[in-house]
């Protein structure tokens, strides 16, 4: 089956929305294949973020996603990859849709990184990369 990386952020995590965010991946239908808290380190979010390598978000995206533990998960069905990033909604939270995450729980605070809870990978390829990033066991 396919598969997904699915991260609930640091923001996602401090404000208590994992097991939402979880809940709202089973209650869709995929099942969890991997969930794990853990702090990652900057190399590892150096490879996690190198498409967006030079960008100048970057060097702030990579100190709010160490700034605290993030949700882990490998989600798995048919067409997941896009069926997560449809529960997600639109990357600016002011604009994703009301029903998503993002759109349902998440808003602009005026800090220099968008917060906005989740991150899924954004193919099948990268999904495969990701996790082999993160869960090299799997
Ligand atoms: P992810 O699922 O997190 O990858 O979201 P995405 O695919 O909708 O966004 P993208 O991969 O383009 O960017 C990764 C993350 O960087 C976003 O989720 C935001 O947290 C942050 N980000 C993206 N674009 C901007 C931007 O223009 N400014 C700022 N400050 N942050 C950004
Ligand atoms: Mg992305």
């Amino acid at each position: 089956a396919q598969r997904t990386l699915v991260l609930v952020k640091p923001d996602g995590v401090r404000r208590g929305l994992a097991g939402e965010v979880l809940r709202r991946i089973e209650a869709k239908g995929y099942t969890l294949a991997a969930v794990e808290l853990r702090h990652a380190d900057e190399a590892l979010l150096v490879e996690h973020y190198a498409e967006h390598a030079g960008k100048p978000f970057v060097g702030p995206l990579i100190a709010m996603m160490s700034s605290g533990p993030v949700l882990a998960i490998v989600a798995e069905g048919q067409r997941v990859v896009e069926g997560f990033r449809s529960l997600a909604g639109a990357t600016d939270p002011t604009l994703a849709a009301p029903g998503t995450i993002r759109g349902d729980l998440a808003r602009d605070w005026g800090r220099p990184v968008i917060e906005n809870l989740v991150h899924g990978s954004d193919s099948p390829t990268s999904a495969e990369r990701e996790i082999a990033l993160w869960f090299p066991a799997l």
